[in-house]
């Protein structure tokens, strides 16, 4: 997994000397074993815009063991997560319109890949961001840290 993050970097910087919009793409992915492929997401500063893709590389179907990406700030995770939880499947296990939730992903069966358009206006470097998936029970393991700097 490493390995591959790190593969990724060296594209990344080098397509920026060519192509600027790569440096604000990121891939993250979600495992069959309930993990996300990275702890941390690096987010430039001057990325306006990221675009996010999160791929479930499970076999198993959503309601059963579907993966998301949210992030917030750090302090409003767990608050986050227990009106997600209440939310449901069917809204993504993210309540409807929650201004702490600065982006997310639909809940995504096993195969399943997803890419979200998020402004970065939210985020700052003096704050510690999460991301999270916010399906039942996973965020205890399938979290990380999201860095904007
Ligand atoms: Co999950």
């Amino acid at each position: 997994m490493i390995k591959k993050l790190l593969g990724a970097t060296v594209v990344f910087g080098f397509i920026s000397s060519a192509a600027y919009a790569g440096e604000c793409d990121i891939s993250i992915d979600a495992t069959a074993n309930m993990a996300f492929s990275s702890k941390e997401i690096d987010i430039k500063k001057t990325c306006k815009e990221v675009n996010l893709t999160l791929k479930n590389t499970g076999n198993m179907p959503k309601a059963a063991m579907g993966h998301n990406l949210v992030i917030s700030k750090k302090a409003d995770m767990q608050a986050v997560l227990a009106d997600g939880n209440a939310a449901g499947l069917a809204k993504n296990f993210v309540k409807e319109n929650d201004d702490r939730v600065i982006a997310y992903t639909a809940v995504l069966g096993g195969g399943e890949s997803a890419t979200i358009k998020f402004k970065t206006d939210k985020l700052n470097s003096k704050e510690t961001f999460a991301f999270f998936c916010s399906f039942p029970g996973h965020a205890a393991i399938m979290n990380g840290v999201v860095k904007f700097n």
